[in-house]
């Protein structure tokens, strides 16, 4: 077991999910922070302040250390991430905080490729689980829609489908030109992710998980799905289990979001459903994710992009990243100081000490700085 990580339950239960950490294990938890590029580096300061803040106030056994892995720093060298940096992350860090990645001099996203997507796949992190929750309903563009009511997680497999690049073209630049973009979807990689969202459910307390493909279009793979889930369900009769096409799934998170608990989807449409449910809590400048493994070191990024227009502005939403640091501070074991860090981000959205996408005047900087003073009780 690497340092200072919590002995996970068979199941990762993200989010709080481990109520208390063993005595034994109140070692040194290494966090390796990785800010990116753009607003990733802008909001990663602020995560950082607010993360610092929790860990003086609670005693929290965590180090963070920083690393450089960015465009900045691939344009300045040519290298993206050293190649054994996956393998020391394993072994000796706890979680792995990052920020964004993205930038306009690296057209074709080589270094985000290799850091974030690689470290989705290296590490084996398939559940990307992303929380849908408003902390003020002023927030949320559904008319009539209650807080109770907008309340759900959804799971996205995170290690297969569209994002695996397995494909190629022929006659590239010509009026013949075919391009081929294969899709993989396993037996073992579907049903882990479904298992993984029953498990949450069911230690929840959630009565509902909705399964959503395009099986009446992607027989071959998504009928894999269709058969997993069907299989896996079968395993927890107390939840009940049902499928939408996911074109009508994103109609219903709009008119109904309150049939939703638990979503379980492809890499592709968890993609763009989490978007979309991002903007039911408030927007991309609010979400949070965490992409997991039980029991190995995860990593931890907001749901948002490099944003390249509003970066160094002072302009951008730094809560989506505090939220992911409360997920992550909740994975570790570390339940008191994730519940204050999201109580003060609720308390900060209700008051509108925020930023302009959701309603406010303050900066990043501002924000983060009140976000960390309200976690240190000052
Ligand atoms: N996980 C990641 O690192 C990730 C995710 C998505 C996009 N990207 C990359 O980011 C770059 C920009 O992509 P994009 O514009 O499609 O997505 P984006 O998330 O950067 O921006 C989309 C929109 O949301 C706004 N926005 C995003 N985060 C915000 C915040 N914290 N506060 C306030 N407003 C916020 C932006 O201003 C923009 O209008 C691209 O290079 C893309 O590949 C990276």
């Amino acid at each position: 077991m690497p340092r200072g990580r919590p002995a996970l339950p068979p199941a990762l239960l993200p989010f709080a999910a481990m109520t208390d950490i063993r005595p034994e294990d109140r070692r040194p938890q290494r966090i390796a922070v990785v800010p990116g590029d753009g607003i990733g580096k802008d909001v990663t300061v602020e995560a950082v302040k607010v993360l610092q803040a929790a860990i003086e106030r609670f005693a929290l056994p965590i180090e963070l250390e920083h690393f450089p892995w960015s465009a900045d720093h691939y344009l300045a060298t040519g290298v993206t991430m050293p190649p054994d940096q996956l393998e020391r992350w394993r072994q000796d860090y706890a979680a792995i905080f990052m920020g964004a990645f993205g930038d306009p001099r690296v057209p074709d996203n080589k270094h985000a490729a290799d850091i974030l997507l690689g470290t989705r796949f290296g590490l084996d992190l398939y559940i990307n689980f992303r929380p849908v929750t408003v902390y003020d309903e002023r927030l949320c563009p559904l008319k009539d829609k209650t807080r109770a009511q907008v309340d759900f997680v959804v799971f996205r497999e995170n290690t297969e489908g569209a994002y695996v690049s397995v494909g190629g073209t022929f006659k590239k630049g010509t009026a013949d030109e075919v391009a081929v973009q294969e899709e993989i979807h396993t037996r073992k990689g579907v049903e882990r992710i479904v298992r993984a969202a029953f498990e949450y459910a069911a230690s929840r307390g959630k009565k509902k998980v909705c399964m959503a493909d395009k099986s009446n279009v992607m027989q071959h793979a998504h009928g894999l799905w269709q058969r997993v889930f069907k299989l896996v369900a079968a395993e927890y009769p107390a939840i009940e289990a049902s499928h939408l096409y996911v074109d009508a799934l994103t109609l219903l998170m709009v008119r109904e979001p309150e049939s939703f608990e638990v979503i379980v989807t492809n890499n592709m449409f968890g993609d763009i459903v989490t978007d979309l449910a991002a903007a039911l809590q408030g927007g991309l400048g609010v979400a949070a994710s965490a992409n997991t493994h039980p029991g190995r070191t995860s990593m931890y990024e907001p749901v948002h992009g490099s944003g390249p227009k509003l970066a160094g502005k002072g302009l951008a939403n730094p809560v989506g990243a505090v939220l992911t640091a409360a997920l992550m501070l909740g994975d570790l074991g570390h339940a008191e100081a994730a519940q204050a860090v999201e109580d003060a981000v609720a308390e900060s959205l209700r008051a509108r000490q925020c930023t302009a996408d959701v309603g406010g005047t303050w900066s990043t900087s501002a924000v983060g700085d009140l976000l960390a003073r309200a976690v240190a009780g000052k």
